[in-house]
């Protein structure tokens, strides 16, 4: 049955039973009787109604504090139904705050920034990635227009123009963002911005890379081309002009080989599928190794030291060899004829360190912050002539890296350079009897 009629059929009956009643009375003890039972009835029926409406209206005006009575014949299934209706009201005000404290919580959390602006682009909210990306302050900036808040042609062009569909590249507070406005909801917009720096800078390292690598592979194979050309062009050339050209060619050969030696290197070093195997690393006679061989290159024109007194350590022997070995032949390499090579290996407070210092050619400063990137030499012209690539120092750093430890660089020019290598304590194995050599 319809609940309208629920209600109303009660109160038609109440009103039945004191007509009927006052009919009675009528009946039995007069028309006096019967009229005043029923009006007294009536006025009764009256008083409660207002004294309920009175209740209803104390409780609209302040539905949380005021308590609403059990209520008497209809007002009992009114103020049942008002009671629920209170209740559904809090549980969906409650699910929707819950709601909004996660959607809040997700727009904090999201690195990219939501901007929502209205049809005429003034700003309504924005969570903190939007706040860092574009300078903006959400207290500060409400209700203020998006275009005078992110002054930028390029920005103030896009809006301009519309042409929403397709994401604007913004150089903002030395960021690159993507930028992209969708229209929603009629009269509103968002804007969505998404940090790409670290992607650029990321792609810009590997087209630097890539052109570098080309470049330096081409040098040493155009010198071999040109050889081989002169070779086909005269088959008679003079024996010794000839092995002039062969020695010169077997040199760029090796060049390019060294090359790609050190760029596989580099790409291993890098790869996370390359895992280190720790193992205990003989420094002594690692250095003592390197140094052999690096008096080969040298061919007595430098005087060399070396001290070890640090500790064995653990780690890759073979990594820290090439590093360690990049270090001292760079020295030799950049120190003139009668410089003095010095390699110290000790132990401080921090962790064991190894000291590589020349009194060479040097370097201004700089030059530090740039050393370790790929291919990068202080002078090109001088180092194609000592064969560097430019890979040595990087590969240096990734081996550091992969031992936790970093690379201190002090240098001043004509008087010479100091490369320190510094390890942490962790991964050292036991301090080592002093041994000067
Ligand atoms: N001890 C040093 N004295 C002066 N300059 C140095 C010294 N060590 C490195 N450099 C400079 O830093 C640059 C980068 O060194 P790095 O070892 O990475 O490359 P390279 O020696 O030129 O080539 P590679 O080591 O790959 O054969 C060198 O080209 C050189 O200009
Ligand atoms: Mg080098």
């Amino acid at each position: 049955m319809n609940p309208q009629m629920l209600f109303w059929i009660p109160a038609a009956l109440r009103m039945l039973l004191i007509f009927a009643v006052s009919a009675v009375a009528w009946f039995f003890w007069g028309p006096v009787c019967g009229l005043l039972l029923c009006l007294m009835s009536m006025v009764a029926m009256v008083v409660l109604q207002l004294y309920y409406l009175y209740r209803l209206g104390g409780w609209l005006d302040n539905p949380r504090g005021e308590k609403l009575p059990d209520g008497w014949g209809a007002w009992t299934d009114i103020f049942s139904r008002l009671y629920r209706l209170r209740r559904d009201d809090e549980k969906n005000q409650a699910e929707l705050s819950e709601w909004l404290a996660r959607f809040r919580q997700a727009m904090h959390l999201l690195p990219d920034g939501v901007v929502i602006m209205d049809d005429v682009l003034f700003l309504e909210w924005c969570n903190p990635a939007a706040e860092r990306h574009l300078g903006l302050q959400h207290g500060r900036d409400k209700g203020m227009r998006v275009t005078n808040l992110i002054r930028n042609p390029d920005f103030i062009d896009y809006i301009i123009l519309g042409r929403y569909d397709q994401p604007l590249m913004l150089t903002l507070r030395e960021r690159k963002l993507v930028v992209q406005i969708i229209p929603f909801e009629n009269r509103r917009q968002i804007l969505v911005t998404h940090d790409a720096t670290e992607s650029e800078r990321i792609d810009m390292m590997r087209r630097d890379f890539i052109a570098n690598a080309s470049h330096e592979l081409r040098t040493p194979l155009t010198v071999i081309n040109g050889f081989l050309e002169i070779a086909q062009a005269h088959p008679n050339l003079d024996p010794n002009v000839r092995a002039g050209h062969l020695k010169m060619m077997t040199e760029q050969g090796h060049r390019m080989q060294n090359l790609i030696g050190d760029m596989l290197t580099l790409t291993r070093l890098e790869s996370i599928d390359y895992p280190m195997r720790p193992e205990r690393v003989n420094i002594h006679a690692m250095l003592k190794n390197i140094l052999q061989e690096v008096e080969v290159l040298s061919a007595g024109q430098h005087v060399f030291s070396l001290r070890v007194e640090g500790p064995d350590i653990n780690g890759s022997t073979e990594e820290l060899r090439s590093a360690f070995n990049n270090l001292v032949s760079n020295a030799v390499r950049y120190t003139p004829p009668g410089g003095k090579i010095d390699l110290l290996w000790q132990n401080t407070m921090a962790g064991p360190q190894l000291v590589v210092r020349d009194s060479g050619i040097g370097f201004s400063p700089e030059h530090i912050s740039r050393l370790t990137e790929r291919f990068y030499r202080v002078d090109k012209s001088r180092s194609r002539e000592t064969q560097g690539t430019g890979l040595g120092l990087a590969i240096v750093k990734h081996v550091l890296l992969r031992h936790g430890g970093t690379l201190a660089v002090e240098s001043t020019p004509d008087k010479g350079s100091v490369f320190t290598v510094r390890l942490p304590a962790s991964i050292v194995v036991e301090k080592a009897d002093l041994l000067n050599d």
